[in-house]
């Protein structure tokens, strides 16, 4: 990265894969700046960077990020701190499951605007600042989610899609620039209690795509810096990917639908 005083800014720092983002590039040098919800981890995350890397620096921002005005907070806090960002992690996201009219339509509202429609604003806030600079780095967090349709978290997997399908599009119109875009492709990965207890009902071949948070922020980091398009930790879920693509259409639905509709039970 340059020589210029610059942060990694991730959102959704305080916990799981965007904590993990957080500490993996501490490790490497970098200075960053954690965005969570204004709860107290956030801090305590921070502090802790600050306390193992004392030569680099740690700022947090507490946002909700449903919220439309987040953004433009965000990018005004880096304006008025002078926070120069080389390198926007959004990662911040929110799943869900169960039946689609289980859940009232604000819940689907403020998962719509947390992963697809704030996503798109921070990139679009930071990005001529981005381009201002010798290299610049966006690294969205989508999911495997993206490849299939999943009944009982269908507004999660077109979330999901739509993340992965912005990005590579957004790489290509900025091909001839400094700006690379990566996305981020997990299977599961064992962050919140939710995601664990999912996992436990899991059959084992599902148990083979599971990655520690640490694991997928090395491979991540390692491939975004080597300017790769995609990323998707682990040979297993890349196998299954490759694999899903030879099963007809009807069979897969047919075994997502049994799989979710097991995990709401
Ligand atoms: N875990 C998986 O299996 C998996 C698989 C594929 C993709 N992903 C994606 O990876 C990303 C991170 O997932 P994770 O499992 O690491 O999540 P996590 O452990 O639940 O952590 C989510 C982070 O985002 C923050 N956050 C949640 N709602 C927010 C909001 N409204 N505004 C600002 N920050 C908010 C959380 O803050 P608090 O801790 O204060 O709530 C936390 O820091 C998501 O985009 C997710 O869809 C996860």
């Amino acid at each position: 990265m340059s020589d210029q005083k610059t942060y990694t800014l991730i959102t959704g720092a305080s916990n799981g894969i965007g904590k993990a983002l957080a500490e993996n590039c501490a490790a490497r040098g970098y200075n960053a700046l954690l965005v969570a919800l204004p709860e107290p981890k956030l801090e305590e995350v921070t502090n802790e960077l600050r306390t193992q890397y004392p030569n680099q620096d740690f700022q947090f921002l507490g946002s909700d990020l449903m919220q439309k005005e987040a953004p433009q907070e965000i990018y005004n806090w880096c304006q008025e701190n002078g926070y120069v960002i080389n390198a926007l992690m959004n990662n911040a996201g929110l799943g869900n499951s169960g039946a689609f009219d289980s859940k009232p339509a604000n819940f689907y509202y403020g998962q719509m605007q947390l992963n697809m429609v704030n996503l798109v604003m921070l990139t679009h806030l930071f990005l001529k600042d981005l381009k201002s600079l010798p290299k610049g780095y966006i690294l969205n967090v989508a999911s495997m989610a993206a490849f299939y349709d999943i009944p009982y978290k269908g507004i999660y997997s077109a979330s999901k899609r739509f993340v992965y399908s912005f990005s590579r599009s957004l790489r290509k119109e900025l091909e001839d620039t400094n700006v690379s875009v990566t996305v981020l492709c997990p299977a599961a990965v064992l962050t919140n209690p939710d995601v664990l207890a999912r996992n436990e009902q899991m059959g084992f071949f599902s148990k083979l795509t599971q990655a520690t948070p640490e694991e997928v922020a090395e491979y991540t980091i390692s491939r975004m810096l080597r300017g790769k398009a995609v990323a998707i930790p682990k040979a297993v879920p890349r196998f299954y990917k490759a694999l899903g693509k030879m099963i007809p259409y009807n069979m897969k639905i047919r075994i997502l639908a049994k799989q979710f509709v097991k995990q709401q039970q």
